[in-house]
Formats: structure tokens, sequence, C-alpha cells
């Protein structure tokens, strides 16, 4: 879209005076100011007026969601269980959380309609990193962390190594903290099962740039622009990696 309807169609001012805005110098795009008018930009772009961002009309929405335990990752649940749909207001129409967590689990779920963003976050052959804390029960053993560290068998699939930081651990339980890639089905869970040291509590705390912080359980909030920023360019660099792979 030309760089003066998109400032128009986002309320910024007429397209005439938008023009005028360009001509003098007040409109950055992607940190550079532009001059020209018929610049091209799409959502992608990062547009500044008197270096202020300005969002497109109908630019994508981004939300960061504590999801509570006890809740569907889904819009809709057949079965009248609790979804994440009836957390967020009703003015983000069309946002979907992006990937899954159990119906037990809790902890950040982005919820977007950035359909692009959405597809390429969750394809299997790439995984964003993702953080979860895990209370397991008993006292997680030296070699228990090796093999996590290492990779440990799934249903004859190896999971890839996870990074693992124990957070505190006595007889009764322990809590660890697991940063893995892959999304498997009941990944983190299946992990310490087969360790025997079966989760009691899972929460996840990072979503690739996406942390939970203080968001209590239950709220949502807007991503900022730099988490936007940072979700778009782990975006790109997926679909760059995707696409040297299918390159061979
Ligand atoms: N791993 C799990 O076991 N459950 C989740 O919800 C997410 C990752």
């Amino acid at each position: 879209m030309r760089l003066q309807k998109y400032l128009a169609h986002a309320g910024v001012a007429s397209r005439r005076a938008a023009e005028e805005f360009i001509a003098r110098g007040r409109v950055r795009v992607n940190g550079k100011a532009v001059t020209k008018p018929g610049t091209l930009v799409g959502p992608a772009d990062r547009v500044e007026v008197d270096g202020r961002l300005v969002a497109a009309a109908d630019a994508p929405r981004y939300l960061v969601l504590n999801k509570p335990p006890k809740v569907m990752t889904t819009m809709r649940d057949p079965g009248g269980r609790r979804t994440v749909a009836s957390l967020v207001p009703r003015e983000f129409g069309r946002v979907v959380p992006v990937g899954r967590l159990d119906y037990d689990t809790s902890g950040v779920l982005l919820m977007t309609d950035d359909g692009d963003l959405a597809y390429i976050l969750t394809h299997p052959k790439f995984g964003v990193e993702k953080t979860y804390r895990a209370v397991v029960r008993g006292r997680l053993q030296a070699e228990d962390v090796r093999a996590l560290l290492e990779g440990i068998k799934l249903e004859g699939e190896r999971s890839q190594p996870a990074k693992v930081r124990v957070v505190r651990t006595s007889g009764a339980s322990s809590e660890i903290d697991v940063t893995i890639h892959e999304g498997k089905n009941r990944q983190v869970r299946r992990m310490f099962e087969a360790t025997d040291h079966p989760v009691v509590s899972l929460v996840r705390l990072r979503f690739g740039p996406l942390s939970l912080g203080e968001l209590p359980v239950g709220h949502w909030r807007e991503a900022t622009d730099r988490e936007i920023s940072a979700l778009r360019r782990v975006g790109r660099e997926a679909r760059a990696e995707l696409d040297a792979k299918e390159a061979g």
C-alpha cells in the first residue's frame, strides 16, 4: 500500500495532508526518513510519524495470555469446557491461539490474527524456543538431568536435547526449568514421565521473545512493539530456514 494511503487509513491525516507530512520528512519507515510519497509499505513495516508508531487500521493483533489450568487452548469446545476464547475481549475478533498448551498447563500463550506468523511459528519443521517450569514428583537425580540434556526416547523417537535448570529439589518434589524447541504432544510431561518423575504442575514461562513476567493467571496484555518486532524477526528467520531446508 502507498505510504500516504497507509497513513490515511490509520487515521493519522487525510491523504493530502499525509503527503505533506511525507514531503516534510516527518515520516520514517523502518527507521529511515522517507520523503517519496509513493513508497510502498506493508504490515511488516514499522511506520512512524514524528517518532510515534502508526499501526495500520487493519494491523494484526498480538495478545499474550496467561492461560490458566483447566482451560482448553481452542476457540470452541464441543464438550462445553472453558476455552481461551472466554478470556480475551470480543473486540479482538479473529485472534486464535498459536500452538497449544495442555488443558492442565498454564502460562504464556500467544494469540493473534496474523495467520502467516502463526503458521510459521507452529510449523513442525521449525520450533521456536519455549521455557517451561515444571514441578515434578520426587528428587531429580543427576542422571535424570543428564538424560534430559541429551534427549529422551519418547515412543521410539528421541526428543531433542533440552536446556535444563534445576530451581530447587527436595525429597518430595523438584522444580525445574526446561527449554525446548520442539512441540510434540505433551512433550514436557512425557519427558519427565520417562525419568520416573511425573509432572505435578507445568507453567510456560516463555514463548520465543514473549515472557510471562508479572501477568496474572487468566489475564492478557497486548504484545509490546519490541515483542512484535522480535516475533516478526523470528518468523522471518524461520521462513528463511525452512526455505533453505526445502531447497536441499
Ligand atoms: N509440554 C507439555 O507436556 N504440555 C504442554 O502444555 C506444553 C508442553
